[in-house]
């Protein structure tokens, strides 16, 4: 369930109308929902076994204001970078509720994390478990740890964000598990606390979630038999969400809450969670002005003024979204079939491919939905674009929480030697 709807004729984000901000803020821009964020949280945390740990994966959007808006109802956060860690920490997100996941991490950024006390680090290698050793001695700390345990399990998702099969580079294999627990263990500097697994995102079955928490679960017993302290399982992200109005819709957060109890029951971990896309993606939406209609040869394109700069899912991912007229259209409207595109100079600027919509002519208001996941965080600028600005709306209130940056920003990032011309 989302706060978007149409309001008095215009589509509108909780109590206020899109096309009031539009005026306001300029096209395109990223418009969330604060209530839709909340509740989104709420029901997902409220379905998991209490004293569980919800970190909101900070990859999914990364804005300050999110962040904050999970913080105050006690949200943690999952970060991947330095950077990440750095806005989760100011965004109030205390470092006890931060864990650090990803295969690359720096010496720079574990000393950051490290200094900072975050909860732990989900080791992806024994390289890197060597080298956070290392830089846990420097600084005289013990860095707690899990291993990211890749379970070979194929999540049926789009291959390009599949993590949890052989063939990625995610994870520790398996099969490899009791020796680098028994590595991990022979280092002073970092200390054992649980179990990582994570395998993929926009799942839309359960069956794969549940084969591998079950391997995990069935490691967790053997670990401890080795001696280990396995305290913690971090069961990662990766609920799928409706992205069609007329599809299958996902698991429930509640049916996977009870897979989740009935996987990990009698092992007494703390558990942990990581999910970004299913708080974030149905809470925003990317409003854009369509420039132009153009009627090819073969088809007719909407041209509009946001481009894969700013979205880029359908590009990467062939990933569909919505796109719905932002003045409500009368019932039984007729059609009209368009591809959806924006100005960037390439074919794959494409969001969506002979898409039915009521007729749109210059000058009109398109949203394009669910993209409060993996919208504005994946965004460039591209053919010098300034990337679209994002509006946080809580209720009749809204602000700008990231503007737009002009002209003069995107070239003040360059810099000219002095050697040349
Ligand atoms: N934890 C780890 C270790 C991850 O790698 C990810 C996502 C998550 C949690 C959060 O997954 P979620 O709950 O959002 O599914 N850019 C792609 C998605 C990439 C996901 C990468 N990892 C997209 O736009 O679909």
């Amino acid at each position: 369930m989302n706060h978007f709807g149409y309001k008095g004729g215009v589509l509108s984000a909780e109590d206020v109308g899109l096309p009031a901000l539009a005026a306001r803020v300029g096209t395109p821009f990223y418009c969330y929902s604060r209530a839709t964020l909340e509740r989104h949280y709420k029901v997902f945390a409220g379905a998991l076994p209490k004293e569980s740990l919800v970190a909101f994966s900070v990859k999914a959007n990364g804005n300050l204001a999110v962040l904050k808006t999970l913080a105050l109802l006690g949200a943690g956060a999952d970060v991947v970078s330095g950077g990440e860690l750095a806005k989760a920490l100011a965004a109030g997100i205390p470092a006890e509720r931060i864990v650090f996941s990803g295969v690359g991490k720096t010496k720079e950024e574990m000393h950051q994390a490290l200094t900072a006390g975050i909860y732990q680090f989900n080791v992806e290698s024994e390289p890197e478990l060597l080298a956070l050793d290392e830089v846990a001695r420097e600084l005289n700390k013990r860095a707690p740890i899990t291993l990211r345990i890749n379970p070979d399990v194929d999540a049926r998702t789009h291959a390009k964000i599949t993590t949890g099969t052989a063939e990625t580079k995610f994870g520790i294999p398996f099969a490899r598990a009791r020796e680098a627990y028994a590595r991990a263990a022979s280092l002073h500097n970092v200390e054992i606390v649980g179990i990582d697994v994570h395998i993929g995102s926009q799942l839309t079955e359960l069956a794969p979630f549940e084969a591998a928490f079950e391997k995990v679960a069935a490691l967790a017993k053997t670990l401890r038999a080795d001696g280990h302290s396995i305290t913690r399982l971090d069961l990662g992200g990766g609920l799928g969400v409706p992205y069609e109005n007329n599809n299958m819709p996902p698991p429930d957060p509640a049916a996977y809450g009870k897979m989740v109890a009935r996987a990990t029951d009698q092992l007494g971990c703390r558990l942990i969670f990581e999910p970004g896309r299913l708080i974030a993606a149905n809470a925003g939406v990317l409003v854009a002005k369509v420039l132009y209609v153009k009627e090819g040869e073969a088809k007719n394109f909407l041209i509009l003024d946001a481009g894969m700069n700013d979205l880029i899912r359908p590009a990467m991912y062939d990933a569909h979204h919505e796109i719905v007229p932002v003045k409500e259209p009368v019932p039984g409207a007729e059609r009209v079939v368009y591809d959806v595109v924006g100005p960037v100079c390439e074919t794959s600027d494409l969001f969506a491919a002979g898409r039915a919509l009521p007729e749109l002519k210059s000058g009109d208001l398109v949203a394009i939905l669910s993209t409060g996941a993996y919208g504005a965080t994946m965004a460039s600028s591209y053919n010098a674009r300034p990337p679209a600005p994002e509006v946080l709306v809580s209720a009749a209130e809204w602000a700008i929480v990231r503007p737009r940056l002009r002209h003069d920003d995107l070239i003040g990032q360059d810099r000219l030697p002095d050697w040349l011309g």
